[in-house]
């Protein structure tokens, strides 16, 4: 059984001539212990999407189930108490200015009902966990970005959540300040055992700790599956776009003029394709010439991936064998023609 199950969501935002479906019936399902992505451009409802999990945002039809039990039909002081299993990050940290890093990770403990003893305990930890024991004392206005996500986070995960919701978590940070975010959000899932959902319109963020993901485009999930196959193979045009941001200008030498020789083609591999030596391999056994345009190598979480852009040059018939050929080698391999 999936730990969230969304079925036919639908959100609608204003009525009449200015109404706003944000979410036109969408249907998810997350596993426990996953990391799972969902990105999307702005506006696609995404942030919507992830507020009506923990009901901060009431869906107009359909259904969140939280490990089995339907978030919709719970009675005020049940939904409390089901929201504490779900913690929450933010963009914008929404850490409070008048409180100190311990004060803030304090809140939700105080708000539980937590004695003062148990409190100083389980904060002294929770700052451990993420990092931060030498800022306890420190106020927002004194942290960097970075160090106020690390105490969104160790406040998040104060009344021991399941689940961890991220909404554009990273957005605000600078990319190295971003990859020891994911570092620390990915430690923590693995060491807690946590479930997590991240909303995000970076594709990076997605290659970078999530294990499957999920391309929403205006309120409707357009593809969805294992982050190495979606990556590897994108079908809707959204998604391509998603990958391309990650891959740079795989076209780049294209635009600038480059008239290709012969045929135009895009390799993608995922996991051992990615260490084995194809273009040398196409060349000998059918005496073509691979010209490599552009050569991207990288790592889906832990898979290593790979994109080649050749121009594959001699007689016809040998590059459609080289091609057949290439498209055959493996089962994660993508080859498409590209002229
Ligand atoms: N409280 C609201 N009232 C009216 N319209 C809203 C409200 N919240 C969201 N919307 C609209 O719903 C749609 C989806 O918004 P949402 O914030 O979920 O998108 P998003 O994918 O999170 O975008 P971003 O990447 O910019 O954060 C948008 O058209 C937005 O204007
Ligand atoms: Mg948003």
């Amino acid at each position: 059984m999936p730990l969230i199950e969304i079925k036919g969501l639908r959100k609608i935002f204003g009525n009449g001539m200015g109404a706003v479906e944000a979410l036109r019936g969408v249907d998810l399902e997350v596993a426990e212990g996953e990391i799972f992505g969902v990105v999307g451009l702005s506006g696609a409802g995404k942030s919507t999407l992830v507020r009506c999990i923990n009901l901060l945002e009431r869906p107009d039809a359909g259904t969140v189930s939280v490990a089995g039990r339907d978030m919709t039909s719970l009675s005020g002081r049940e939904l409390r108490l089901a929201r504490r299993s779900m913690g929450m990050i933010f963009q914008s940290f929404n850490l409070l200015s008048s409180r100190t890093a311990a004060g803030n990770v304090s809140f939700p403990l105080e708000a539980a009902g937590a004695d003062r003893v148990a409190v100083r305990t389980r904060v002294q930890e929770l700052l451990d966990l993420v990092g931060l024991s030498d800022k306890a004392g420190s106020y927002p206005s004194q942290l960097s970005g970075g160090q106020k996500q690390r105490v969104g986070i160790a406040r998040a995960l104060a009344n021991d959540p399941r689940i961890l919701l991220c909404d554009e978590a990273t957005s605000a940070l600078d990319p190295q300040t971003t990859a020891s975010i994911l570092a620390l959000i990915s430690d923590i899932q693995r060491r807690l055992g946590l479930t997590v959902v991240i909303i995000t319109h970076e594709m990076k963020v997605i290659t970078e700790i999530c294990d499957r993901v999920a391309v929403m485009e205006d309120g409707s999930v357009v593809e969805e599956g294992p982050v190495a196959e979606v990556f590897t193979r994108p079908r809707h045009p959204v998604t391509r776009g998603f990958v391309e941001t990650v891959l740079k200008s795989e076209s780049g030498l294209l635009e600038s003029g480059y008239a290709p020789k012969g045929r135009l083609l895009r390799v993608r591999m995922t996991g051992d394709a990615v260490q084995s030596p194809i273009t040398g391999d196409v060349a000998r056994l059918f005496g073509v010439s691979p010209v490599i345009l552009q050569a991207h190598v990288d790592r889906i979480k832990e898979t290593p991936f790979g994109s080649l852009l050749l121009d594959l040059q001699g007689p016809p018939d040998k590059v459609e064998q080289a091609s057949a050929w290439l498209a055959e080698r493996s089962g994660t391999m993508l080859v498409e023609t590209l002229n």
